[in-house]
């Protein structure tokens, strides 16, 4: 963990965070959803949802159009706060620490979770300057070690071979596959814990679409990945676990081979094999 981006971790824990961090750390937990329930105004998208992820592992979240995959992913780094009519109840922690609680700084927690969207969405600058950015506005002026950074980001992502050659030319001269591998470097270059990707290959062809899931497999060996995806065959190539998702419940998370060829539920089943959806 790179001193100069992460803070030090406080060491004021309370009794029932030293507790429930005992408890995550003997079952190599990461992250857990506890009875949480999300409201826009009047419509609940969310309902009781309880969830625990693995560190180091891949989650799938899958689910018809509307069932609530996009703004459950957007709760693990309070990106729905922005929106003000929204309400939330339970608890998500990541480690032992709810992310909601009142003293938690909103600016950390989206350093130590990060986020690509379906769209990628680089900045209107050079590839350079897209993942030296997020170091800056982090305070890191230090330029030689912003290169070294981004460097490595780069090549983290899977890009540096790619474009090495013009680090300084505009990010919107790449290609849709290379700007949506630009935004998960940038999103890598400071140094999240947990990485969120909301249909990160939907808008690709099939071989950047390919090169998105390889770099997900290296991903998982230093990240936490919650990956939202329309597409079945992705969320079987990609994901250790599968989360089914309907009308805002979480139907049942498992293996996701046993989520594909043998899962619990009936409407598990019926919306795998095809049946609707
Ligand atoms: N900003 C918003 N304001 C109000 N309702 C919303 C907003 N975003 C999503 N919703 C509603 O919440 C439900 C879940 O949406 P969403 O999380 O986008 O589903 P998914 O990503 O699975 O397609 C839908 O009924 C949707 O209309
Ligand atoms: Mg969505």
């Amino acid at each position: 963990m790179n001193t100069m981006i992460k803070e030090k971790k406080s060491n004021q824990k309370n009794v029932e965070q030293e507790v429930i961090s005992a408890e995550l750390e003997e079952n190599n937990m990461k992250v857990r959803v506890e009875n949480f329930n999300f409201y826009y105004d009047t419509t609940q998208a969310l309902k009781d949802i309880n969830l625990e992820i693995k560190a180091n592992s891949v989650v799938g979240i899958i689910g018809p159009s509307g069932c609530g995959k996009s703004t459950f992913l957007r709760c693990f780094n309070r990106m729905n706060d922005t929106i003000s009519s929204i309400r939330y109840e339970g608890k998500i922690r990541i480690d032992e620490k709810n992310i909601f609680d009142d003293n938690l700084d909103v600016v950390d927690l989206r350093r130590n979770v990060g986020m690509v969207f379906q769209k990628s969405n680089p900045f209107p600058k050079s590839i350079f300057e897209n993942i030296a950015y997020g170091l800056k506005i982090n305070g890191i002026k230090d330029k030689n070690f912003i290169a070294q950074k981004v460097e490595e980001s780069l090549k983290n992502a899977a890009l540096w071979d790619e474009i090495k050659d013009r680090l300084h030319k505009s990010a919107f001269a790449l290609s849709g596959g290379q700007q949506q591998r630009l935004c998960i470097a940038r999103a890598l270059a400071i140094e999240p814990e947990v990485l969120l990707l909301d249909e990160p290959a939907s808008a690709l062809d099939p071989i950047a679409t390919a090169k998105i899931e390889e770099l997900i497999h290296e991903l998982k060996k230093k990240y936490t990945i919650l990956i939202v995806t329309h597409n079945m065959q992705q969320a079987a190539r990609v994901s250790d676990y599968t989360a089914f998702f309907m009308l805002g419940e979480l139907i049942e998370c498992d293996e996701t081979n046993k989520i594909f060829t043998n899962p619990s539920k009936k409407i598990t089943e019926d919306y795998v094999t095809g049946r609707f959806g």
